[in-house]
C-alpha cells in the first residue's frame, strides 16, 4: 500500500515529491537530509551550510531586527533584505523633501549610509540539542512540577555556557516540548541603510498583488553591518567600520531553469503542521472565517474613505496593508485547506497511525473531545481579538483599561506610564476618530449578532444594529479622553498627551466615569469571564495531549522524516524552481519578466505606477548582462520551498550555494502550507538576483555596490 502510494506520487509530481520533503519541511541546519538534498541536485555538503567551527553559509544569514531574515553579500558586511522589511527604516529617514519611500534612496558611498538606532541583526554562532539536560528528572512528575523543573534545568544549562558580552543563549522547545535546542546568538547593533528602490519597484502591485502570482515586485533593500575596530558588535559610532564577515554569499547571474535545485535559509516564524484533523477543521470552518469577516468589514469601510480622500489614504496606508495582509492570507488558507482536503488527509492519517499503534487512539479521542469543548470559546476569542484589534476606538479603550488596572493596583511606575504614552501616541498619530467610529459601530454590530447570548454582556442586544451603533458610539465618544475629544486640565491626547498623563488622579477619575470606558469594560469583562479563562484552561490540556500526540506520531510513523514546526529559529528548506497548476486548465509559469511589469503598468496609480527611468530602460532594452535567454530581465520566480512569515528576506541559494533569489512571499493558493503543505499548490515567491542587480546597476547607477560583490556568471 505504502509503496504504491509513493510510486503514484512520483508519477504525479516527479521531482517535487521527494520523500522527506513531501510534507514540506523547515529543517534544523545541524540535522539536514543531506542525501535527499544531493539526490535533488545539491552539489555542496551539509557541512558547508552549517559548521560551527569553520566559515559556512550560516555565517552569512542573520535575523533582521527580530522579525525578517537578511544575508551578507560582500566582504564588507553588505546586507540584503526585503523592501517591506526595511520599510520602517526607509520611512523614518523620509521627509517631504527627501521622500525615500516614493523616490528610493541610494548612498553614494559609505559616508552616505544612514544609521538606524535600535535596529539589530542576530547571527547564530552555534546550535546544540539540549533535550536530555532540560528534561532530566521530569519523567514521572505531574505537569506543574515538570514545568518547574524544566525552568530550573534551563537556567542550569544556560549557566554552563560562558558568554561574551555580545552573546546570548536562548533555549527553545520544539516538537511541542519533546525536544529542546540551545542557540548561541551574537547581536550587532550598528546597521546602516545603504539603498532602497522607490516603492513603485519595491512594493509594485502593493495590496492587489500581495500573496499573488504572477508577481513583479522588486521587494529588496540594502543595509550594512558596522562593527568596532576589532570587528565586534558595538553601539552606533561614527568610528565604527564595516563588518568583515566570516562568510558572504556569492551572487549568481546564471539563468534559472525549471526543476533547478534551490534551498532557502532563514528564520520562519510559526507553523502548525502536526495538529489533529479536528483542529484543522476548526481553523478552516470557524476561526479563519470569523477573523476574515471582521477584517472584511473594517477594510471595506477604510477603503471607501481612502479612495475618496488623499489624506486618509496616506494616514491609513500602512495600517490598511497590515490588516489586508493576513485577511488575504487567511482567505487563501481556507481555500487551500479545502482544496488540498487537509481534513480528510489528516483523518485518514490518524486512522493509519491508530492501525499501527492502538495507544494513539485515546490521545486522538482526547484531543477530539477537548477541541469540541473548546470550539465555542475559540470562535468567540477569534471575534473578540479581531474586534479589539480592528476597531481602533476599542484598541485605545483597551490600553486605557490596562492603564486603569495598573493605576488601581499601584503598579504604575514612570516606565510603565511612558510605555502607555508611546503606544497611545503611535495610535493617535494615524487615527481618524470619525472614520473609526464607523468601523467600530459595524464591528460592534457584527460581534453582537455573531456571538452566542451567553458570551454577551447584559443588554448588549441593543448593539445589533449598525446604524443605531453609529449614533450610540458618537454619543459615547463625544466627551471621551479615549477618542481624544474629551480633555484633562484643558489638554487632549491629540493636543498634549504628556499633560493628559501628568495628572494621574484626574485621568483615573475621568476614565472611571467615562461612558465609552463603561461600554468597553463590560465588553471586555464579559469576554474574560465567559471565554478567556475557559479557552486557556482547555488549551493547557490540549497542549499536554498535543505533546504526547507529537511523540506518538514520531514513534509510530517510521517512514516519515519529521521536522519541527517553525518557531523563529534558523531553518533550511529545499525544493525546486517550479510553476504550478492551481486550478483546472490554469498553469502558472515559474518566472516573470520586465515585459510583465509593463503589462500591469497604470500611470499614476498608487499600486501599479512604474518609475519613468524603468520605462525608459524597458523601451531601450538597456538590459546589459542582466537579461536571460529570452532577452528580457527576469523579475520574480517561484519554487517548492516550504516558507512562512519570517522568511521574508531569506536568501534562496542554488546547488552550489550561490545566491539566486530573495524570498518575499507565497502564492496564496498554497498559503495553507502553514498547516498542511501541499507540493501541488505551495510555492514561495522570490525576487530574481538578476533583477536586483539590474536595478542597482542600470536603474540606480550604484555600481560601487556591485563592485563589492562576488558575481558568479
Ligand atoms: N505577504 C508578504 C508577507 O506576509 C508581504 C507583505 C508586505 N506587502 C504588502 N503589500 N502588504 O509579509
Ligand atoms: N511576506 C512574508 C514575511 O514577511 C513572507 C511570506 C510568507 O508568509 O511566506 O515574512
Amino acid at each position: 500500500m505504502k509503496r504504491k502510494h509513493i510510486l503514484l506520487s512520483a508519477v504525479l509530481f516527479p521531482a517535487v515529491m521527494a520523500f522527506a520533503q513531501q510534507y514540506g519541511g523547515m529543517w534544523i541546519p545541524t540535522e539536514l537530509n543531506e542525501k535527499e538534498m544531493k539526490d535533488l541536485g545539491m552539489k555542496i555538503s551539509a557541512k558547508q551550510i552549517f559548521d560551527p567551527s569553520k566559515p559556512s553559509i550560516k555565517d552569512a544569514v542573520v535575523q533582521f531586527n527580530g522579525g525578517c531574515t537578511a544575508e551578507i553579500i560582500s566582504p564588507q558586511g553588505l546586507l540584503l533584505t526585503n523592501h517591506h522589511c526595511g520599510y520602517g527604516q526607509i520611512q523614518k529617514h523620509s521627509t517631504v523633501k527627501n521622500d525615500y519611500l516614493t523616490d528610493g534612496f541610494w548612498a553614494k558611498d559609505m559616508n552616505g549610509e544612514l544609521p538606524n538606532p535600535g535596529v539589530t541583526v542576530d547571527f547564530i554562532a552555534d546550535i546544540k540539542e539540549v533535550t536530555a539536560e532540560v528534561l532530566a528528572g521530569t519523567k514521572n512528575l505531574d505537569e506543574k512540577s515538570s514545568e518547574n523543573l524544566i525552568a530550573k534545568n534551563i537556567e542550569n544549562v544556560k549557566s554552563g555556557f560562558k558568554l561574551e558580552p555580545w552573546q546570548k543563549l536562548v533555549i527553545k522547545p520544539v516538537y511541542y516540548g519533546n525536544k529542546y535546542y540551545a542557540y548561541l546568538i551574537e547581536t550587532y547593533k550598528d546597521i546602516r541603510l545603504v539603498g532602497a528602490p522607490p516603492s513603485s519597484i519595491g512594493k509594485f502591485g502593493s495590496d492587489t498583488d500581495n500573496w499573488v502570482w504572477p508577481r513583479h515586485t522588486g521587494d529588496f533593500s540594502m543595509f550594512r553591518i558596522y562593527a568596532d575596530k576589532d570587528n565586534k558588535p558595538a553601539e552606533y559610532s561614527k568610528d565604527n567600520v564595516p563588518y568583515k564577515p566570516k562568510y558572504f554569499l556569492p551572487v549568481s547571474l546564471k539563468d534559472k531553469q525549471e526543476d533547478d535545485f534551490t534551498f532557502v535559509f532563514g528564520f520562519p516564524g510559526r507553523t502548525t503542521e502536526y495538529l489533529p484533523a479536528i483542529a484543522v477543521e476548526q481553523v478552516m470552518k470557524e476561526t479563519d472565517p470569523a477573523m476574515i469577516a471582521v477584517r472584511e468589514v473594517a477594510l471595506k469601510t477604510l477603503n471607501e474613505k481612502m479612495r475618496a480622500d488623499n489624506e486618509t489614504r496616506i494616514k491609513y496606508a500602512s495600517k490598511y496593508a497590515s490588516v489586508a495582509n493576513y485577511w488575504k492570507k487567511w482567505i487563501g488558507e481556507v481555500e487551500g485547506l479545502e482544496k488540498s482536503d487537509a481534513v480528510g488527509k489528516k483523518k485518514s492519517y490518524e486512522q493509519s497511525l491508530i492501525a499501527k499503534n492502538p495507544q494513539i487512539k485515546p490521545t486522538i479521542d482526547g484531543l477530539n473531545s477537548l477541541y469540541k469543548e473548546q470550539s465555542p470559546y475559540a470562535l468567540n476569542k477569534a471575534y473578540y481579538t479581531e474586534t479589539v484589534r480592528n476597531a481602533e476606538t476599542f484598541t485605545l479603550a483597551n490600553y486605557f483599561y490596562n492603564y486603569l488596572q495598573a493605576a488601581e493596583s499601584g503598579k504604575l511606575d514612570e516606565k510603565t506610564t511612558e510605555n502607555f504614552k508611546t503606544r497611545l501616541a503611535g495610535i493617535y498619530q494615524n487615527y481618524d476618530g470619525e472614520l473609526d467610529a464607523k468601523v467600530t459601530a459595524q464591528l460592534l454590530a457584527l460581534y453582537a449578532n455573531k456571538t452566542q447570548p451567553k458570551f454577551l454582556p447584559e443588554g448588549f442586544d441593543r448593539y445589533k444594529n449598525e446604524a443605531q451603533n453609529i449614533s450610540a458610539i458618537e454619543e459615547l465618544s463625544k466627551n471621551s479622553v479615549i477618542t481624544g475629544r474629551g480633555n484633562i486640565n484643558g489638554a487632549t491626547t491629540y493636543s498634549d498627551i504628556n499633560k493628559v498623563f501628568a495628572d494621574q488622579n484626574a485621568l483615573v477619575a475621568n476614565l472611571k466615569k467615562d461612558p465609552l470606558m463603561k461600554l468597553f469594560s463590560s465588553f471586555r469583562e464579559s469576554y474574560m469571564n465567559t471565554t478567556d479563562k475557559q479557552f486557556t484552561d482547555l488549551q493547557d490540556q490540549i497542549d499536554v495531549l498535543q505533546k504526547k500526540f507529537m511523540a506518538q506520531q514520531m514513534e509510530t510513523d517510521k517512514n516519515r522524516t519529521f521536522f519541527p514546526d517553525a518557531n523563529s529559529t534558523l531553518r533550511v528548506t529545499y525544493g525546486k524552481v517550479k510553476g504550478s497548476n492551481p486550478r483546472d486548465a490554469v498553469y502558472y509559469g515559474y518566472q516573470t519578466h520586465i515585459a510583465g511589469i509593463m503589462e500591469k503598468y497604470v500611470p499614476g496609480d498608487y499600486e501599479f505606477d512604474v518609475p519613468k527611468k524603468l520605462v525608459q530602460l524597458y523601451n531601450t532594452k538597456d538590459y546589459g548582462i542582466y537579461k536571460d535567454k529570452t532577452g528580457d530581465v527576469p523579475v520574480n520566480f517561484t519554487a517548492t520551498n516550504h516558507t512562512t512569515g519570517g522568511n521574508s528576506g531569506s536568501p534562496t541559494l542554488d546547488a552550489n550555494g550561490n545566491l539566486i533569489g530573495l524570498n518575499f512571499d507565497r502564492q496564496w493558493e498554497g498559503t495553507m502550507s502553514d498547516i498542511n503543505f501541499d507540493p501541488r499548490f505551495s510555492r514561495n515567491i522570490m525576487v530574481d538576483t538578476k533583477y536586483i542587480l539590474f536595478i542597482i546597476d542600470k536603474y540606480a547607477d550604484a555600481k560601487w555596490l556591485i563592485n563589492e560583490m562576488k558575481i558568479v556568471k
